[in-house]
């Protein structure tokens, strides 16, 4: 198991995820942000941030200039006030002293408006996987696309984001997997076939696999995210039935070669 020196730092749970919408939260931002190389100067996007508890984490913990992306309001979401998610993190960022190092802005992939090579590094956790389940896979790869093109030759991307462990579902999750309006069956896809989509939209893999503290993370979602709390009978009773069968967490981190 990982020791996450910089997550660790921030104990309260409950506050975190009333502001970070993803398994692992801080930890699971440690683990993809150390594969980054990420320094004072790193020029970082960070894509699909909720209320950005993770993008003031990074700023935070490894001083990197980071620009946020967000298309959505908060309205699907228990205190939701009807305002844009980068709003929240704008607040968010003069809590955590980062408002010099942190840029919100209302856009979102596949059409970030940037120009060519704007960024050094990517990151982007618990987002991609809505853009399969929404937009099926040409849409994910469209995305992926995307962010290679604002990044610059020799810019890593890390992504990290729920997918399941290979094969078909254990039966007994079927009414779990339908359920929404964006399902868990059509978000989430095996490691492999990630894989397939950066090698698709043109980027080299650096490393890759299912985060080993994974599962963990997906407990640890169960039982401080505010969804969660609310609505037990849904994201913690599919975990109970799972086990830890079939649902997983992945992550890649990728390399845009030229
Ligand atoms: C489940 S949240 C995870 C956020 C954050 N990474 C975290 O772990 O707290 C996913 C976010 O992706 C955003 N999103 C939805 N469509 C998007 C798009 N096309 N581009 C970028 N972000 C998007 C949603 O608004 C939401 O805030």
């Amino acid at each position: 198991m990982n020791s996450y020196p910089r997550a660790t730092k921030y104990l309260d749970l409950d506050s975190i995820y009333s502001r970070c919408s993803g398994p692992g939260a801080l930890r699971t931002a440690e683990f993809v942000a150390d594969k980054l190389d990420l320094r004072p100067d790193t020029r970082l996007l960070d894509i699909g941030v909720f209320k950005g508890e993770q993008t003031c984490f990074l700023a935070k913990e490894y001083g990197s200039m980071v620009v946020a992306v967000d298309p959505w309001l908060d309205d699907f979401y228990p205190d939701c006030d009807h305002r844009p998610f980068v709003d929240h993190l704008r607040r968010n960022a003069d809590r955590w002293g980062v408002a010099d190092r942190v840029l919100g802005l209302q856009l979102g992939v596949p059409d970030l408006k940037f120009a060519d090579v704007s960024f050094d590094a990517a990151y982007s956790t618990t987002a991609f996987e809505m853009l399969r389940g929404l937009g099926g896979v040409d849409h994910y790869r469209a995305c992926l696309a995307e962010v290679r093109r604002v990044l610059r030759p020799g810019g890593l991307f890390g992504l990290a984001e729920p997918m399941h462990l290979g094969g078909e579902p254990p039966p007994e999750l079927a009414p779990f997997l339908s359920d929404g309006i964006i399902t868990f069956g059509d978000c989430l896809t095996s490691i492999g076939q990630v894989e397939d989509d950066f090698l698709a939209a043109g980027f080299e893999i650096v490393e890759s696999g299912y985060a080993p503290d994974g599962w963990e993370w997906w407990l640890e979602f169960a039982a401080h995210d505010v969804e969660c709390k609310a609505n037990p009978e849904r994201i913690p009773r599919m975990l109970e039935v799972d086990g830890g069968r079939w649902i997983g967490f992945g992550y890649v981190i990728a390399r845009r070669a030229a």
